[in-house]
């Protein structure tokens, strides 16, 4: 049993992080039976994911959607706030349920939920049907865990975080766009967030790594990479390598993958020469995901954000002039402790100031182990619902008037997968990243197409195949 400890987590004094290869073979021991695996959270857990099923099905299960036709359950976690939580631990009670008709069912949980000392304090006291606990630093230790599986809780969680794992096998949710990891960890410490704790030091993979993989993936047909990272703009700067962002996307872009993204910037590391890189390469999305959290710059300080609305605005109008057409989104949080209404009045400027196109909008939520957690805090909750559902209004007005401007246009969408409601329809992206359902067959997956918008809604836009 290893558990994991808050203080190593927040420990940012200097290591040597080392680059491990994996080179595992696995045995199809569990030929036959079937995993069941559920994600929650952010597209770092989504990628995680991918990996987590490819070690299940080396080891011979198959895939069910159906829970109650599992042999292995496996529940990958988020962390970010406290409904997050209140999710897995509802489904918790389904599998625990499951486990009491089918006493071999193996339940295992991973992911951010699990780096938290007091979250396994109560998994061991009130969920001991669980089987297998496996941190974020270790999941490559997974199917070692099944394989071994014992009659007792196992639990394996570690809270330091000195290594990067390289050339890790994925079974990619897609053949058309791919995630690629290019870092690990943050050291932002933004004092609301648990980030910096589940997942770690800063850490970069090394670029020859990254562009070998974006290679593979062209070979293999991909159309589309999307550059993850906590904060990809920081990259590079722990290998003191002599690269940074900009040249891992300009490499990245040469390569010439037909799209390339990137998420999530930081305003406070985003430079000039990355601007420019967007700029200057056609196959890099105009597309910035911009997270602004708050418009007023006292919250802004007790954020730990780095920088003033004055900064992040000099910073969003560069953007805007720089790179041609393109869409900037955002994360804002409301409610954060004490915040005023003259506070939550300077958000709802900026957003009336910016006119994202799309915003990621949130109740503060207090994470155990934070700064802001001790923060005092005498806004009540009703308020804080108010406030979120004003500026939902406002920042789906902003989606809408930015989506109708399509509205009669011809737009290039790459169709990634076919329409959930619709058997008539597939659905995919424009280059500034607007999901667009489309009439047509299935056939029109894996292509850039181009699509004239016939109708246009704060989430999405409607559109027919342009001949
Ligand atoms: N409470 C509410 N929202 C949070 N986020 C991160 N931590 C918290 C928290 N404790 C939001 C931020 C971040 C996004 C991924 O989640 O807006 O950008
Ligand atoms: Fe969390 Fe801030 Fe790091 Fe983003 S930059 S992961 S909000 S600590």
């Amino acid at each position: 049993m290893n558990l994991p400890d808050l203080c190593v987590a927040r420990n940012r004094d200097k290591v040597e992080v080392k680059h491990i290869e994996q080179h595992q073979e696995y045995e199809p021991l569990f030929k036959g039976q079937k995993y069941f695996l559920r994600t929650y959270g952010c597209q770092m857990n989504v990628h995680d994911s991918e990996e987590i099923k490819f070690y299940l099905e080396a080891l011979g299960f198959t895939k069910t959607e159906i829970l109650e036709d599992a042999d292995i359950v496996v529940l990958n976690t988020c962390a970010i706030r406290e409904n997050a939580k209140d999710k897995v631990f509802g489904y918790l009670g389904r599998c625990k349920h499951l486990k009491k008709v089918k006493p071999n069912l193996i339940i295992c949980l991973c992911g951010c939920l699990v780096q938290q000392p007091h979250e396994i304090e109560e998994i061991k006291k009130n969920h001991q049907y669980i089987d297998i606990v496996v941190g974020t630093h270790n999941l490559n230790e997974l199917p070692e865990l099944i394989v071994k599986k014992s009659p007792k809780q196992d639990i394996e969680v570690f809270s330091n975080s000195d290594k990067v794992f390289e050339n890790v096998k994925y079974a990619r949710d897609s053949q058309v766009c791919a995630w690629i990891n290019i870092a690990y960890g943050c050291d932002k410490f933004c004092t609301y967030c648990i980030v910096p704790y589940t997942r770690g030091r800063e850490r970069s993979r090394k670029m020859e790594n990254i562009l070998r993989e974006v290679q593979a993936l062209k070979k293999a047909g991909y159309q589309e990479v999307t550059l993850l990272g906590q904060n990809v703009n920081a990259y590079g700067n722990d290998l003191g390598l002599g690269y940074n962002f900009a040249t891992l996307l300009e490499e990245t872009a040469k390569i010439g993958i037909p799209r390339i993204r990137f998420v999530t910037s930081h305003p406070w590391n985003f430079t000039d020469e990355m601007i420019d890189v967007i700029a200057k390469y056609e196959n890099i999305m105009p597309y910035v995901h911009l997270p602004i959290q708050s418009g007023s710059d006292a919250i802004l300080k007790k954020m730990n954000r780095r920088y003033t609305i004055e900064e992040y605005k000099t910073l969003f109008n560069k953007i805007k002039e720089k790179v041609k057409n393109v869409a900037i989104t955002t994360d804002i949080i409301v409610g954060f402790p004490n915040e005023t209404d003259e506070d939550f009045k300077a958000t709802l400027d900026i957003v009336n100031y910016c006119k994202f196109d799309n915003a990621f909008t949130f109740i503060y939520s207090p994470r155990v182990g934070t700064a802001a957690a001790r923060m005092e805090d005498k806004i009540p909750y009703e308020v804080k619902q108010k406030r979120l559902k004003e500026l939902n209004d406002l920042v789906n007005s902003y989606s809408l008037a930015s989506n109708q401007k399509l509205l009669g246009k011809t737009v290039k969408v790459l169709v990634t997968e076919k329409s959930e409601k619709d058997q008539n329809k597939v659905c995919g992206y424009t280059d500034t990243m607007k999901l667009v359902n489309v009439e047509g067959a299935q056939d029109l997956i894996g292509q850039i197409i181009d699509v004239e918008i016939t109708a246009a809604k704060s989430f999405s836009l409607d559109g027919i195949v342009k001949k």
